[in-house]
């Protein structure tokens, strides 16, 4: 009798330790904060799946098939010697009207080819070189030296966050990589927040509104799409240059109060 009450005994207490296991694995799981992550970022419905499209991700943010990412392995395309004649990158930096105190962040720096082109128009001032990928950031590295410029400070970001200090930023440049931003909504939050008030975001995309543009259709975007989704982080269009032959130079302003 003694007997098979210690047994019952030790039996509920193995089944209190499970159920204890079990509860603890429940709040603490990291298998499990990925699916709650997941249902936060689907709960709010800003961003739907589908079958990817051949350039794609089949991620869809404000009605957008958002693009690939371009990986490391394409540097020697971005540096490649034709670029000037097929974009005329100069005229983008010339249209930035860059005081050389300014704060510029080139968001989806790649290899820093806008960045060290900017750089000696903010003398007095920095340009923040930011990308996800290290590699990138290895070829910008490489190129500070080379070229002994000294005021472009490489940052590595996550997909969702610039991680660039608050308020410290005059202008925010994004050549060609915005269409590319898996998280295209955080991020942007993280580039407003790093803006000074009154400070400015531009992008620069392929022209979507040109079908025969050869450039891939999830790597160009319209004019209209890019300002619904500035919109939506609270920025305010001011201006779109039509100076480049392929892309449009979007101006949008964080508001003095924001
Ligand atoms: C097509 S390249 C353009 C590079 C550069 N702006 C230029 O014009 O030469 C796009 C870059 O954006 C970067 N990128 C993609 N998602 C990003 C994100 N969430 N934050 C920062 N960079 C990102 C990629 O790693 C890639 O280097």
């Amino acid at each position: 009798m003694n007997r098979n009450y210690r047994l019952d005994f030790l039996n509920y207490l193995r089944f209190a330790a499970i159920i204890l296991i079990m509860l603890f694995g429940l709040l603490f799981d990291p298998i499990n904060a990925a699916f709650a992550n997941t249902s936060n970022n689907t709960s709010n419905n800003i961003y739907q799946q589908k079958a990817a499209s051949s350039d794609g991700i089949g991620k869809i943010y404000m009605g957008r098939e958002i693009s690939q990412v371009m990986g490391h392995q394409g540097a020697m395309w971005l540096e490649r010697p034709t670029r000037e004649a097929q974009e005329q990158p100069s005229k983008i930096a010339s249209a930035l009207d860059l005081k050389d105190t300014d704060i510029v962040a080139d968001i989806g720096a790649g290899t820093g080819y806008m960045s060290f082109r900017i750089a000696p128009r903010v003398s007095d001032g920095k340009v923040f070189a930011v990308d996800i990928q290290p590699e990138m950031l290895d070829v910008i590295n490489f190129y500070k030296k080379e070229t002994n410029i000294t005021n472009v400070e490489p940052i590595l970001a996550t997909p969702t966050n610039p991680n660039l200090p608050p308020k410290s930023v005059d202008l925010a440049l994004m050549v060609d990589a915005y269409h590319e931003f898996e998280y295209p909504q955080e991020v942007m939050q993280g580039v407003v927040k790093s803006l000074k008030p009154g400070g400015k975001a531009v992008l620069v995309e392929y022209r979507g509104e040109n079908p025969f543009l050869a450039i891939k259709r999830l790597h160009k975007m319209t004019q209209k799409q890019v300002k619904k989704e500035m919109k939506a982080v609270g920025l305010t269009w001011i201006e779109t240059k039509e100076l480049l032959p392929q892309q449009h130079l979007m101006i949008f302003e964080k508001q003095v109060n924001s």
